[in-house]
């Protein structure tokens, strides 16, 4: 596992988008998995910046998400779908058919959970997985306790994640209260990993997740078993690292 540490948010954020670039330069047929999540939202951003400076081409590469909330239709506008449309794929010259991301109001969930699974491998597996933390430590909606050989599965949330995401509804009741996600395994199994974390309030999680002892209580410590991880932080979030 490597560490960059940057001077503020804004430099973390386009090292990682740097990354993005580089990874669809060096292979445009490359398989990304994608986050969201406020963190991520400032990398689409500079992404799309970039974009229109120095010109990607996303059209060859593919896409697959984390994570997506159960009970929202791809048409909500708080799915994930959405999300992902509004930061991403409405703005850049990628190819939506694609685009794959958990459809949370399938009639059997644990059917596309293992169709899910099933498409990540029939892509070849992911080349570069893009992570956020949460203050709980997951990834995706891996929540404490989440085994380490997970794979895509139905994952109820935690009460820190739906305090930390039901803000982001129109009222905090509006938040599903399930999600499917990617596994730990499926997320280990990546080519290479590339997490980042900005702010203070990421600060506690992130020392966790990288001094602390490899815990299935903090999903996250797991990336320290992936072959090819990258955590990017910028000084505040760095601060409780020795
Ligand atoms: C969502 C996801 C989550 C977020 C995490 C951090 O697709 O993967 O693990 O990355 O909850 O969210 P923010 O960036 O809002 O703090």
């Amino acid at each position: 596992m490597e560490v960059i540490v940057r001077r503020d948010k804004e430099a973390a954020t386009d090292l990682v988008a740097r990354l993005v670039v580089k990874q669809v330069m060096d292979d445009p047929t490359s398989v990304l998995g994608l986050a969201t999540g406020r963190t991520m939202e400032a990398v689409y951003d500079r992404l799309v910046d970039i974009d229109a400076k120095e010109g990607v081409d996303f059209s060859h590469v593919s896409t697959f998400n984390l994570d997506e909330y159960v009970g929202l239709a791809p048409e909500d506008e708080n799915s994930y779908r959405s999300y992902m449309n509004k930061y991403l794929f409405d703005r850049v010259n990628i190819n939506k058919a694609n685009t794959y991301i958990p459809n949370g109001i399938a009639e059997d969930l644990e059917e596309e959970c293992r169709m899910y699974e099933a498409k990540i491998r029939a892509a070849g597996g992911i080349d570069f997985q893009l992570l956020g933390i949460g203050s709980s430590g997951h990834i995706g909606f891996n929540e404490p306790l989440s085994a380490l050989l997970s794979l895509t599965r139905v994952k109820a949330l935690n009460p820190e994640t739906i305090e930390q995401n039901s803000p982001l509804f129109p009222s905090p009741e509006m938040m599903p209260r399930r999600a499917i996600t990617m596994g730990v395994d499926t997320i280990i199994k990546s080519r290479r990993a590339v997490l980042l974390a900005t702010g203070e309030s990421k600060a506690e999680i992130i020392a966790k997740a990288v001094e602390g002892p490899l815990t299935s209580i903090v999903t996250a410590s797991a990336l320290q078993l992936h072959k090819h991880c990258t955590i990017v932080v910028d000084e505040d979030a760095a601060k409780l690292l020795k």
